[in-house]
């Protein structure tokens, strides 16, 4: 990694350096506030049918490269093509999100079939292997999976919902059950990360949407512990890639997480002040990542100015990569992402 992080900024932080100015990416920064991605996407046909088109994704992938000069790019795909690779059926409903086929009890797992798991997979992983060639080689390139709790209150609602009720009542009546269903995500999503690597992708993140449903006792066991599993396999194949863990919404319990699932770096959501960030980076040895308000910058104005340079200064001397608390969302106006990148290059 060594080698690798002399050329790609990205990864210094990970390599112990502070960087003033941090690297910066954001979470979702391909997708449909721009409006060359919204071209490809309708040329494409439905989502799903992007995410396996390994050209198509490439192209997406790049176009927030190209725009903003990030300093990484994220694999354009999503955390639902897991279940999707498992035999689950998913589809993205135009304006409505994301619907499968609802996976309630342990006897609906036998519906899951998966004999394509691996082709699926590896289809995914062409897109990656076409970006590391077409990447800048100062870009460092992100993969990326769902955390497994995050990704089962999807399989388990069939769709996004506001509280996870679903997969925490399962959790709750029959955990025995429900820890088929994470054993199963686990497995696959070390596979499914491991590959990415193999196809050249530089660090990964796993993504724990709504890993803040859950009370300490569950979190424990249904965030940190899979997390761990997943993180000590992938790094047992791949000794230097850093993994990002984003635990959204898990407040006092960052620390537990990190030193239990023993992730390189860490997601900040909006609501962590960068004081206690910085407590986190030096208490537990990790990089901080984070932690810009995505609404705010839809609004930008000098609020946004405010934020940014309160993050930096409250940063200095950590080890940090500056993104948002969450990923952009389609209003954002592509004047304000440059404006971001902007800001944070100049400093406080
Ligand atoms: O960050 C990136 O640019 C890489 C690509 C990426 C997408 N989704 C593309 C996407 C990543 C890393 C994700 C992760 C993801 N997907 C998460 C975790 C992070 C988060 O945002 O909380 C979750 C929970 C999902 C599930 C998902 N995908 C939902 C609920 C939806 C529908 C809501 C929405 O924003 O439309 C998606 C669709 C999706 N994933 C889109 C994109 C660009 C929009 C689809 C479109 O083009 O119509």
């Amino acid at each position: 990694m060594v080698d690798k992080a002399t050329k790609r900024r990205f990864l210094l932080p990970f390599a112990g350096h502070s960087l003033t100015p941090p690297p910066i990416w954001l979470m979702r920064q391909a997708g449909r506030y721009l409006p060359e991605y919204r071209a490809v996407r309708a040329k494409a046909g439905g989502f799903l049918d992007l995410c396996y088109a390994p050209e198509l994704a490439a192209e997406v992938t790049l176009q927030p490269i190209r725009r903003y000069g990030f300093d990484a790019a994220i694999l354009f795909s999503d955390i639902l093509v897991v279940p999707h690779a498992l035999g689950q059926q998913v589809e993205f409903v135009e304006g409505e999100g994301p619907r499968l086929e609802p996976v309630r009890e342990e006897e609906d797992l036998r519906r899951l079939n998966g004999a394509a798991t691996r082709s699926t997979f590896r289809i995914v992983c062409e897109t990656v292997a076409r970006l590391r060639q077409d990447l800048p080689d100062a870009t460092a390139l992100i993969g990326f999976c769902g955390a497994p709790w995050t990704v089962a209150t999807y399989m388990v609602a069939g769709r996004g919902t506001p509280d996870q009720a679903d997969a925490r009542l399962w959790a709750y009546r029959d955990p025995q059950g429900f820890s088929k269903l994470i054993d199963l995500l686990v497995e696959a999503s070390i596979d499914y990360l491991s590959m990415q690597v193999d196809a050249g992708a530089d660090a990964l993140q796993i993504f724990d949407t709504w890993a803040g449903s859950l009370p300490p006792a569950q979190f424990d066991q249904w965030v940190v512990e899979p997390t761990a599993r997943i993180v000590k396999s992938v790094r047992a194949r791949h000794r230097d890639v850093p993994i990002i863990g984003f635990p959204r919404g898990a407040g006092q319990k960052m620390h537990g997480y990190a030193m239990l699932t023993k992730v390189q770096g860490l997601g900040c959501d909006t609501g962590m002040q960068p004081g206690h960030m910085a407590d986190l980076a030096r208490a537990q040895g990790v990089v901080v990542q984070g932690n810009v308000d995505p609404l705010l910058l839809v609004a930008g104005g000098s609020e946004l100015e405010r934020q940014v340079a309160a993050i930096l200064s409250g940063l200095k001397g950590v080890p940090h990569v500056f993104n948002l608390g969450h990923g952009i969302v389609p209003e954002t106006p592509p004047d304000n992402v440059a404006r971001l990148v902007e800001l944070v290059r100049r400093g406080p």
